[in-house]
């Protein structure tokens, strides 16, 4: 059977600047795949050229077997490739709540099944939509701040309104971009724990760039390391662990 996602000798190039290079990796349903590498090693430009933020120069990206590296974002996000940004991508003004809202909507467009349906199913649509919005929030013990505006929210919970928006639409495959990032040490073993169970329990596909290594040796089934555009390890986390190519790659930007 195709992997979910497979990335096929994905090249992108800034200028003179290969930022990923010849990059080949694949995410199964209900697998969890870190992607690690140094600073500027091309993780966040790989993602990007997984959800057409940028445009690839060489190579394939296909999902679930259906090519997707010419089509835009939205058209990415809507066959079910959600992702989070590494520098957030929350809406200030909104509260928590509706930031969700706004990810679900994207799904059950109420205004269509209103024209279908009549208002009051799409009234109840409405109502569902924001009690499971509010269960996801309770779940990640960010309830309490739901209707707080994002931009009041410590950057911790903004991180996890974030995630909560993403996976909030059960999307066949979910790209985490450094969403440890500012997390209590609490939070960030919570945060493991569903990401494991999206995988293990709703064959949710994952691809994790995380620098805390604690949290990406927990929680994947695989580690790609990145270093100069280049993959250079591509195994389980205790293989990768031991991987002189992987350590170098660390230590020669120490
Ligand atoms: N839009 C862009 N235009 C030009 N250069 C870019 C662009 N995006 C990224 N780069 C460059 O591509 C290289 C890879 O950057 P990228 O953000 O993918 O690294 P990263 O592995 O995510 O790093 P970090 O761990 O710091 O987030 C860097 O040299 C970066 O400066
Ligand atoms: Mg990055």
């Amino acid at each position: 059977m195709a992997a979910l996602l497979e990335v096929a000798d994905v090249t992108v190039r800034f200028g003179g600047l290969t930022a990923v290079d010849a990059v080949s990796l694949q995410v199964g349903a209900g697998e969890v795949c870190a992607l690690i590498g140094p600073n500027g090693a091309g993780k966040t430009t790989l993602f990007n050229a997984v959800s057409g933020n940028v445009a690839v120069t060489d190579g394939r990206v296909t999902f679930r077997g259906e090519a997707i590296h010419r089509l835009t974002p939205h058209e990415i996000a809507a066959k079910g490739v959600r992702r989070t940004f590494q520098n957030g991508g929350l809406f200030g003004q909104l509260t928590a709540l509706e930031n969700v809202l706004v990810g679900l909507h994207t799904r059950v467009d109420s205004r269509l099944l209103g024209l279908l349906a009549g208002r009051k199913a799409a009234r109840q649509a409405e109502q569902a939509a924001t009690r499971q919005a509010r269960e996801l929030l309770d779940i990640f013990e960010i309830g309490h701040v739901a209707d707080t505006p994002a931009a009041d929210l410590s950057g911790g919970q903004q991180r996890m309104v974030e995630i909560v928006r993403a996976l909030a639409t059960e999307p066949p495959l979910l790209l985490l971009d450094e969403p440890a990032v500012g997390l209590a040490p609490h939070m960030r073993a919570q945060l493991g724990a569903v990401i494991r169970r999206l995988a293990a329990e709703r064959g949710i596909g994952i691809l994790l760039i995380e620098h805390a290594i604690e949290l990406v040796m927990s929680v994947s089934d695989r580690v790609v390391v990145l270093n100069y555009g280049k993959k250079v390890a591509d195994a389980p986390p205790d293989v990768v662990r031991a991987d002189r190519n992987v350590l170098e790659a660390y230590l020669g930007h120490a």
